[in-house]
């Protein structure tokens, strides 16, 4: 077994010092700290389920090495809102039911809020095309992309009143 190699990440809130064996994957890492809302589902990049933002972009923490990420900062779904104080897209998922199960919600709020900083008023295409790397066996997607469109729209009107941004 290789030596482990020392590295920084900021996750969410919380910054990590920490040995990882150089072939560890960033999800797994992730996980065994406790960031179990970063979800393993297929562990070769197809599913979306282990989403996280790395620096703002989208990745899937599955296909991304631990030591890759050295320094970086990442935030997951639990670190865009909680059960008691949502983000705007959480909340939207929810009252869209774009939320059965919950094991690809988190991975889904992910690459939701990618789209939204990026194209803040997306059309269903833009949507579907935006998560088109996220699989849920649920939902049927409708509802999700109902629930895209429903924090589109709110955000779109705390804009206008100068409330929260997405
Ligand atoms: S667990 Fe990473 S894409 Fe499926
Ligand atoms: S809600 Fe169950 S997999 Fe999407």
């Amino acid at each position: 077994m290789a030596d482990p190699i020392t590295i920084t990440l900021r996750v969410n809130t919380r910054v990590h010092n920490i040995g990882v064996e150089p072939r560890a994957t960033l999800l797994h890492t992730l996980r065994e700290l406790g960031h179990t809302d970063v979800k393993n589902g297929c562990e070769i990049g197809e599913c979306g389920a282990c989403a996280v933002l790395l620096n703002g972009e989208p990745v899937n923490s599955c296909m991304v090495l631990a030591v890759q990420a050295d320094g970086a900062t990442i935030t997951t779904n639990a670190g865009l809102g909680t059960m008691e104080k949502p983000h705007l897209i959480q909340a939207a998922f929810a009252d869209a039911g774009a939320v059965q199960c919950g094991f690809c919600t988190p991975g889904m709020v992910i690459a939701t809020k990618a789209l939204l900083d990026r194209n803040p008023n997306p059309s269903e295409h833009e949507i579907r095309e935006a998560l088109s790397g996220n699989l849920c066996r649920c939902t049927g997607y409708g509802q999700i992309v109902d629930g895209v469109k429903l924090a589109a729209k709110r955000l779109a009107s705390s804009r206008q009143t100068g409330g929260a941004s997405c």
